[in-house]
């Protein structure tokens, strides 16, 4: 082995990377549960892209073979069922991790500087996970599948100029049928998932040259002893590669007794409608997103006019990306800023009463609380400059140890 690896060492600087971001990359001493979500959303994305080689083994994209395609890999293909179950599952589960793993950025103020960049990408990150999970979403032509892609090609349909051009683009025809198959399956097969990969490369290189945030929101490069090591800091490997290790069987556990006993999680992760095929002349009762998009599906209905209502999500969307120039608080935790951490509080509250009105049917009734809560998520953003200014904080201590 030690001459194997001198050899490599030679030709590529191996030792030097697992040197340097391993075993001598310092990470803060007080990772606690928040922080298992990082490692948790690079597992998922190695499953998803591991199962989804394999169903396009099987997968047909054409509007007359896509949703029979996925039935043979249920009923016929060997293990396809499990194949499959992985793949709806994971793509849930990749949102759940992905908003704790946001939320952690949020409660522990890790976009502020140094790591405005980390989070510019990790945003950038969320985005395109989006996109990717919309393109997915189509792909097996059930009647959900078809209605989400009428439904969403349309609304994008009604930005103002480019709107027509893009939605043309996107479906390929005039409708949704086998040309937006195709594409669809290369934007989600091919062009997301390299585009993921690159950002996910960029964001972990980021962190590094920074180095992790933690939840006291000190610096531990701050601190060093005479070798040059943060004193509040302990190697990655093997601390926290066992810790993420432990992460990863917990999780596994969830992940499998969903896959094995719940794989459709009573229509949440993979829609009712969706067990019958695509049909245009029978629309579903009431098409809604799948349940991580519903707050922004919930936004968009809370405004009448469709391009306002757009300029609204547009809004929303960009709203994160402007966070580390929204709060200029100098503490960074939430832990020493009373106001702050409420009102991250109310903000996540707000995302999960704008999802449950997204999922719901459109009844007159919700409109009032769906612009309550609009307003909300908007006034978390606005309010910031303000309450990082005038926010009475508690004492930050200067060391880990100290806290
Ligand atoms: C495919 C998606 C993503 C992957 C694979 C990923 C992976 C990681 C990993 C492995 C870490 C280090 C471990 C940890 O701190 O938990 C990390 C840290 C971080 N990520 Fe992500 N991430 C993703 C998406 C995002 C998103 C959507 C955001 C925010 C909008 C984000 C913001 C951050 C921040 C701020 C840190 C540093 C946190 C700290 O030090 O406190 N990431 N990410």
């Amino acid at each position: 082995m030690g001459r194997l690896t001198a050899w490599v060492d030679r030709r590529f600087p191996f030792s030097a990377l697992v040197r340097t971001s391993m075993t001598e990359y310092y990470a803060p001493k007080n990772f606690n549960f928040w922080y298992f979500f990082g490692s948790l959303a690079l597992f998922v994305f190695a499953a998803q892209i591991i199962s989804g080689i394999l169903l396009l083994a099987h997968y047909q994209p054409s509007a007359k073979a896509a949703f029979n395609s996925v039935q043979t890999i249920m009923y016929d293909v060997k293990w396809g069922w499990l194949v499959r179950y992985i793949h709806t599952t994971g793509a849930s589960l990749f949102f759940i991790v992905i908003y704790l793993h946001m939320l952690r950025g949020y409660l522990y103020g890790s976009f502020k500087r140094p790591r405005e960049l980390l989070w510019l990408v990790g945003v950038a990150l969320y985005v395109c996970l989006m996109g990717e999970a919309y393109f997915g979403y189509v792909l097996p032509f059930g009647n959900m599948s078809y209605w989400g892609g009428e439904v969403i090609t349309s609304i994008i349909a009604a930005i103002p100029y480019l709107g027509d051009w893009l939605a043309s683009v996107l479906r390929g025809s005039f409708g949704v049928g086998t040309p937006t198959l195709t594409r669809f399956v290369a934007f989600h097969a091919v062009l997301l998932p390299a585009l993921l990969a690159v950002l996910i490369l960029t964001h972990l290189l980021a962190l590094h040259e920074v180095g992790s945030n933690n939840p006291d929101g000190v610096e531990i490069r701050e601190h060093l002893d005479a070798r040059g090591r943060p004193v509040d800091g302990i190697p990655f490997h093997p601390y926290y590669t066992v810790k993420d290790m432990f992460g990863v069987g917990v999780f596994l556990v969830v992940f499998c007794a969903i896959v094995f006993y719940a794989p459709t999680f009573h229509g949440l992760f993979i829609e009712t409608y969706n067990f019958s095929p695509a049909n245009p002349l029978k629309t579903p009762p009431d098409v809604t997103p799948a349940w991580y998009l519903a707050p922004y599906y919930a936004m968009l209905r809370a405004v009448p006019n469709k391009a306002v209502g757009i300029g609204i999500l547009f809004a929303a969307i960009i709203a994160p990306f402007l966070l580390p120039w929204l709060d200029y608080s100098p503490v960074k935790s939430s832990r020493y800023r009373p106001v702050y951490r409420w009102m991250v509080i109310a903000f996540a509250l707000t995302l999960l009463a704008l999802g449950w009105i997204g999922m719901q049917p459109a009844t007159p009734a919700l409109l009032l609380p769906a612009r309550i809560f609009l307003a909300l998520y908007f006034l978390f953003f606005l309010s910031l400059p303000l309450v990082s200014r005038l926010e009475p904080t508690r004492p930050v201590p200067q060391r880990i140890s100290a806290s």
